[in-house]
């Protein structure tokens, strides 16, 4: 269900226009891709690395669908400011503690639209001389001319829109819904 238009009013005038994705079906593909996740690393130290603020939900959904040890952490990178179109300048606030030698590295992001900000963090992260780096998206516009690194597990194929909810955000509103839906 949207939200009424009393809490619209308090989301900075952007309107809800139609649900993407539901509760139901975010759920299923969190659920197989967890199962994928599992099946694709059978040894090794598993280190899920969630980009903020945009992964938190998918991230805290997927891990405890993951049934092997792992450890957690996040990364902090921005590039669209307030804006709804990527600026292609990535920020990286802040560094992991956490050691990433000889570890796989699963890079946990909510949406991959330019591929910018990933290809900005791969070359990063491949410095650190992971054991093996891959990419977990929960959306994918597939609209990037270039990637460093083609996403290894892809949740759904996205449409060309401006999608919030489930993590994702217009101006730091509607991460809480528990879809995703498409602004007007
Ligand atoms: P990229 O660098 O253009 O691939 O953008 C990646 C980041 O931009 C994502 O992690 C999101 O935070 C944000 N982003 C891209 N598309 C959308 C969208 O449709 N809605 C909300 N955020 C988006
Ligand atoms: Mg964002």
């Amino acid at each position: 269900m949207l939200p009424s238009t009393a809490q619209l009013k308090q989301t900075g005038g952007r309107e809800l226009k139609r649900i993407v994705f539901d509760e139901e079906t975010i759920a299923e593909r969190v659920q197989a891709l967890g199962r994928e996740i599992t099946a694709a690393y059978p040894d090794g130290d598993l280190l899920v690395l969630g980009l903020l603020k945009g992964s938190f939900i998918f991230l805290s959904d997927l891990v405890r669908r993951i049934d092997r040890p792992l450890q957690v952490d996040f990364l902090v990178a921005s590039s669209y400011g307030e804006g709804t179109v990527s600026s292609g300048k990535v920020r990286l606030v802040y560094d992991p503690e956490t050691e990433l030698a000889g570890k796989h590295i699963l890079l946990v992001e909510d949406i991959i639209d330019t591929g910018k900000t990933l290809n900005k963090l791969v070359g990063l992260l491949r410095q650190r001389r992971p054991r093996s780096l891959e990419i977990c998206a929960l959306l994918h516009k597939h609209v990037a001319d270039h990637l460093e690194l083609e996403a290894k597990f892809v949740g759904l194929d996205a449409p060309t829109l401006f999608l919030v909810g489930y993590g994702l955000d217009h101006a730091e509103n509607f991460r809480h819904l528990p879809y995703i839906a498409s602004l007007t």
